[in-house]
């Protein structure tokens, strides 16, 4: 089982002691309700650092009143279990885990390698009293204390609806960053803005960290058929469990089937050209192309709330997909449950 620390002081001690033995920390924020998509981030710090910290707290900052913080799903046993669970070989990059891939091994060196190391080796669980000190709350007005908030960044695209979000996310990550000190923390693409936010906060505060962004993971269920392996495309999301008939689930596919119909026209199939003369780059076309999946599945349950196609580093909105390519992003309501999700073009 991974250590499960509670305190400022307690995570301060663990990592003297990882610097005193020379490793590498990866770091991966969470809000737990753990799925595929954040053991996805986890893994990829199990292979790149020597210790790997994963930290589950729902930040009440990041929320707005009348946002679900009540309800999000909390389940720390079920996550626990889920980091406890041993990182294949292939993950590990000790010097004694290289060994065990040696083909001509005998079973007797087999036997004498060390147990295999959980996904992660210390979580974090704070209170909430630890992460505010001076104290949270959802009326701003009476808020006192010391937040993080990057300017330019944070009030457009998924911001115009949750305008205190980043604010929330960039102050609770800074604190986690402070907390454990990573060499490395992960995040994943699936929040895009979030990502560009955390990269934008780490640069202006100078904080000697590498942001790793990792590829968003999708769902495997097709028409809710679980022998069906392939994927039908939504991002896995722990608001997904909110998606209560197999109607919604299915309607949950409908932003990335938007997207996906976009990034069609700017990347024709079969095209690997990057000059392309068929590509499509201007905005009205790409955003019309993604509205129309919406307009031709008319739904009560369905509501868009926008389409952006945005510059990759500013988030500034494009007329036409340039040299430095596009975040294409959207955001969706399936009746009461709020989902994201982008796609990149042509981003490096
Ligand atoms: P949470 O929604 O729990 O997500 C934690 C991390 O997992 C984020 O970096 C998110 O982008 C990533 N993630 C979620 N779903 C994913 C998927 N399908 N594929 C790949 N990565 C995925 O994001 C937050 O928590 C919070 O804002 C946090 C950063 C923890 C600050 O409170």
């Amino acid at each position: 089982r991974p250590l499960v620390l509670h305190t400022t002081s307690q995570v301060h001690a663990w990592r003297r002691q990882q610097t005193k033995l020379d490793r590498t920390v990866g770091f991966v924020p969470t809000m737990g309700a753990l799925h595929r998509g954040h053991l996805e981030l986890v893994r990829r710090a199990r292979a790149q650092c020597d210790s790997v910290v994963v930290s589950i707290f729902v930040n009440p900052s990041q929320f707005a009143p009348h946002e679900d913080l009540d309800q999000y799903p909390r389940d720390l046993d079920t996550d626990l279990a889920k980091l406890s669970a041993p990182a294949t070989m292939a993950e590990t990059q000790t010097a004694t885990t290289v060994t065990t891939t040696a083909p001509n091994m005998s079973s007797q060196a087999r036997s004498s390698q060390p147990p295999a190391r959980p996904l992660a080796d210390m979580v974090f669980v704070p209170s909430v009293c630890e992460m505010y000190p001076s104290g949270i709350t959802l009326n701003r007005a009476e808020q006192r204390g010391t937040f993080v908030e990057v300017l330019g960044k944070s009030h457009q695209m998924e911001g115009i609806t949750r305008p205190h979000f980043f604010r929330g996310v960039a102050t609770v990550v800074n604190k986690f960053f402070n907390i454990v000190v990573p060499d490395y923390a992960y995040f994943g693409q699936k929040d895009a803005q979030q990502c560009v936010v955390v990269k934008s906060m780490v640069r202006d505060l100078c904080l000697p960290i590498k942001v790793v962004v990792v590829p968003t993971v999708r769902d495997h269920q097709r028409h809710h058929d679980i022998n069906d392996r392939s994927s039908d495309g939504l991002a896995l999301s722990s608001r997904n469990k909110y998606l209560t008939s197999p109607d919604q689930r299915r309607q949950a596919t409908t932003l990335y089937r938007a997207l996906t119909a976009a990034a069609a026209l700017y990347r024709p199939a079969g095209d690997n050209s990057h000059a392309s003369a068929t590509r499509t780059t201007d905005r009205e076309s790409l955003l019309t192309a993604a509205r129309k999946v919406f307009e031709d599945e008319p739904s009560p349950e369905v509501q868009l709330e926008y389409l952006s196609l945005a510059h990759p580093d500013t988030l500034e909105e494009l007329d036409a997909v340039g040299a430095d390519g596009a975040i294409l992003s959207g955001a969706f309501r399936v009746g009461q449950t709020r989902l994201i999700d982008n796609i990149l073009l042509n981003c490096t």
